[in-house]
Order: C-alpha cells, then sequence, then structure tokens
C-alpha cells in the first residue's frame, strides 16, 4: 500500500498554522487536518471540532483515518501521553511521549538530569515543604527566581527582588496554590544574567538536527517592560548564536540531554527545544521545553529550505540520521498582534480587517475565529504576522509593512522586534 502522505496537527494556534502552512507547500503531501485549527487554518486544510486536550477524540480518529504523521503542538497533550496513546494504536506521531515530555512537565525532572548530566544551568534546590524552600532563600543571592514545578501555562516563574518577595511567592504556590497542583512542589533558582536565546532540535532520540537559533520577546512593552506574555515577537537567526557558540551548546547542553534521557530508557522523537541563558561563564540552561516555540515556529519554519514531512517522520522513525537538513541563508521576523486587555484581560469578539499576504510575508492565525461577518478575535495573541527576507531589516521592514494593513478595535503590538540584534547589526555596521 502506498504511504498515506497526510498529517494531523494538534493544536490551534500561530504555531500550529505555521505548521500547516509548511505542510501544504509540499506538493506531496495531500491532506492537512487541524485539531481544533482556528480561522486561518482552513486554508491550508481542515479543521476538525476536537479539543488538544482531547486524548480520547483523538486518538479514537487517528485509529479510524490513519494519518501518515501526526505532530502535536502544544505541551499539554504531550505530557498526559498523547504521543504514547497514539503509538500504541501504531500511528506514527512526531512529539515525545509522556515520559520525556517531563523535561517541561516537571521543572523537577529537567533540573535532575542537568545536575546529574552535568550540563550547565543555574544553580538550584527543589522543595515540597515551605519550610525548606524559605530556608533555602538564604543561601542565595537576590534577585531570586521561584518556580511552580508543574505546567502553568508559562506563567509560573516569579523573578523575586528580594528574600520576602520570594518567601512570599513560595507561599503562593505552595500553599495558596495559586497554581494549583503545579506548585504542589517548587524549585528555587539563582538568578542568571545575559541574554536569552531560543534553541530547537529535531531530534529522534539518538540524532538531532539544529533548527536556526532565535530570540523570542516575552514581556508586552517596548523595551521588554510590562507583564510576562506568551511571547509577542521572535526572529531568527540571533547574531549572538556563532557557529561556535552553537557548537558549544550541541556538544555541551544537548547531547548530554539526550544521553541523560536515554540512560532513563526514554525514547525523544519531537522537539527538544533549549530555553538558553548566555551568561559570563558561557550558555547556561534555564529551561526546556518538549515542543516547537511559539512564535518561534513562526520564524523558524519560512527559513527551512528542506521539506517539513521528511524532517519529521524522519524523527518519527528514529531514522533521523538518514536526513539532511537546509536551513536558508536569509532571516524572519514575527511580530504578534494582541487583543486589547491582553496578557491581563483579554478583550475577545472584534472583527479583524484583514491584509494581504505579499510575497515574503505570512499571516499565522493565533487566536482567531471564523464568526457571522467575518474572521474575529478569539484568544489574547491574536495574529502572527512574520516577514522574511535576506537580511534582518528586511524581514522586518515586511513584517511591519503588513501589519500595518491589519486593522481591528484594540489591537496592540510591540514596535521593537528584534531590537537587540538590529542595534547590533547597526554598531557593526
Ligand atoms: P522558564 O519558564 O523557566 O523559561 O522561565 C520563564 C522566563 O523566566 C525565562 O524565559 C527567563 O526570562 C526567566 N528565568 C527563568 N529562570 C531564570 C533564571 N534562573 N535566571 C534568570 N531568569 C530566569
Ligand atoms: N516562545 C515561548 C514558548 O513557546 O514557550
Amino acid at each position: 500500500m502506498a504511504e498515506s502522505i497526510t498529517v494531523l496537527i494538534v493544536g490551534g494556534g500561530g504555531r500550529e498554522h505555521a505548521l500547516g502552512w509548511k505542510f501544504a507547500q509540499d506538493p506531496r503531501v495531500q491532506k492537512v487536518w487541524f485539531a481544533p485549527g482556528n480561522a486561518g487554518t482552513t486554508k491550508v486544510g481542515t479543521n476538525l471540532p476536537m479539543a488538544a486536550t482531547d486524548m480520547e477524540g483523538i486518538t479514537r480518529w487517528a485509529e479510524r483515518e490513519r494519518p501518515g504523521l501526526v505532530v502535536v503542538g502544544p505541551e499539554a497533550p504531550l505530557c498526559a501521553g498523547l504521543a504514547d496513546r497514539l503509538r500504541e494504536v501504531g500511528v506514527r506521531v512526531f512529539g515525545p511521549g509522556a515520559k520525556g515530555a517531563q523535561l517541561e512537565g516537571s521543572k523537577s525532572f529537567c533540573k535532575d538530569l542537568l545536575v546529574e548530566q552535568k550540563i550547565p544551568t543555574a544553580r538550584a534546590g527543589s522543595f515540597t515543604e515551605v519550610g525548606k524552600a524559605l530556608a533555602f532563600l538564604e543561601s542565595l543571592a537576590c534577585p531570586i527566581v521561584v518556580k511552580a514545578d508543574g505546567l502553568a501555562a508559562g506563567k509560573g516563574v516569579v523573578i523575586a527582588p528580594s528574600r520576602e518577595e520570594a518567601g512570599q511567592a513560595i507561599r503562593e504556590m505552595m500553599e495558596a496554590r495559586v497554581f494549583g497542583e503545579a506548585g504542589a512542589r517548587v524549585l528555587v533558582e539563582e538568578f542568571l544574567v545575559g541574554e536569552e536565546l531560543s534553541l530547537h532540535a529535531v531530534t529522534d532520540g539518538k540524532s538531532l538536527v539544529l533548527l536556526p537559533s532565535a530570540q523570542d520577546h516575552k514581556r508586552v512593552g517596548e523595551g521588554d517592560t510590562g507583564l510576562n506574555t506568551g511571547g509577542m515577537g521572535a526572529y531568527a537567526p540571533a547574531p549572538r548564536a556563532t557557529p561556535e557558540l552553537l557548537r558549544e551548546v550541541e556538544e555541551k547542553i544537548l547531547r548530554p540531554t539526550l544521553a541523560g534521557l536515554a540512560k532513563q530508557g526514554i525514547e525523544y522523537r519531537g522537539v527538544l527545544y533549549a530555553g538558553l541563558m548566555l551568561t559570563a561563564e558561557g550558555p547556561k540552561v534555564l529551561e526546556y521545553n518538549c515542543r516547537f516555540g511559539d512564535p518561534e515556529t513562526e520564524v523558524l519554519l519560512p527559513l527551512l529550505d528542506s521539506p517539513l514531512w521528511d524532517l519529521l517522520v524522519a524523527a518519527a522513525e528514529g531514522e533521523l540520521g538518514r536526513v539532511k537538513v537546509k536551513s536558508g541563508s536569509g532571516a524572519a521576523m514575527t511580530v504578534v498582534l494582541a487583543a486589547e486587555g491582553y496578557p491581563a484581560k483579554p478583550v475577545l469578539g472584534q472583527r479583524i480587517q484583514m491584509g494581504e499576504e505579499t510575497m515574503g510575508t505570512a499571516i499565522f492565525h493565533a487566536g482567531t475565529k471564523e464568526g457571522q461577518d467575518g474572521v474575529e478575535v478569539a484568544g489574547g495573541r491574536v495574529l502572527a504576522v512574520t516577514g522574511w527576507g535576506k537580511d534582518l531589516r528586511s524581514a522586518r521592514d515586511r513584517a511591519y509593512g503588513a501589519v500595518g494593513k491589519i486593522h481591528f478595535s484594540g489591537q496592540h503590538f510591540r514596535k521593537d522586534i528584534g531590537h537587540r540584534a538590529l542595534e547590533k547589526v547597526v554598531g557593526e555596521g
């Protein structure tokens, strides 16, 4: 029987739209489905009325329809074991099983593995008792980082300027359970100083393929101020990530991480996404994610010259050693258009006046849905507007050019995405 070149993408954000967009450019790919997708994904595939966390529904659907590949976008279904369930019913899947996904789902699991493998990371203690966590604060200089162990939708990290505030964060997480069970255990950690870098590797647990380096912008306001968000924009590649630095990260961080997983009998097939801090002592791991970043995916995929299908299937099959991957030489930038009130309290329902996609741009939908009279806002991060070109400047001009043609009431976005890299370019030029 001929192989079915069809894909189910689990999730409904900008990352999933970008994945589907890339697959749909491959003339061999016959069909792309999304569970649940958004108003943009219907342009490249078919939306299924199933939530990304509907383990039962997705497993039954995949068992029946037999897609050639399932790509799981978000961390929650991975941590809940969706990839394991799909593999059990004989469906090919890109994404780690629940054990591997603990790299993201349990910060203490991750920290233990890093320490065991002697991988550079912030010094930390892991606690289930408030008293012990408070006592540990005395051993750290301020500011101090307090993290809920489990998944907290990107909100479980507090950077406390003083011991008092760190203590308060510990109490809120462990006693008041502001992040629910995710705060039953906390990590108390040394604050690292430096520039942050996202590095994505596609892996089958043995080999790895590095994608271009990227930088995310987590704060809502220009100049990296204001509340933390899911990400207000990203660009790739990051000038700080020289070939030497990437080699160092691969040798001292990524490969020892795979070795640590293998020691525990974990076969990790998916994305290993390292959040790194480039400190004066070299790169250190801030965290691992077990999936593609959002909005990083929206800049990584336009730069990928090789077919996504071949790369992800090889990883899913444990045969990544066979594929050669090419990423383009240019640069990409994505600017997130957010809803009024985001991140605190996004206002939903506004009608979106959509611009056109011109050459070198793509409008990836994140929080959108098809309303009665057109596309409307359905989430805090609404669109990820991406531009790419020969360098970061042309990528930026295209991205912001496209942003200027989109409008919805209350929209806001950062006007300084890529500022660090662009300042550097100016400085050098
Ligand atoms: P995490 O979810 O662990 O990546 O934390 C979210 C954000 O908190 C990171 O992107 C960093 O900006 C910051 N952060 C986390 N851990 C540290 C640390 N040890 N030192 C400084 N900043 C940190
Ligand atoms: N860009 C941050 C994340 O995907 O977690």
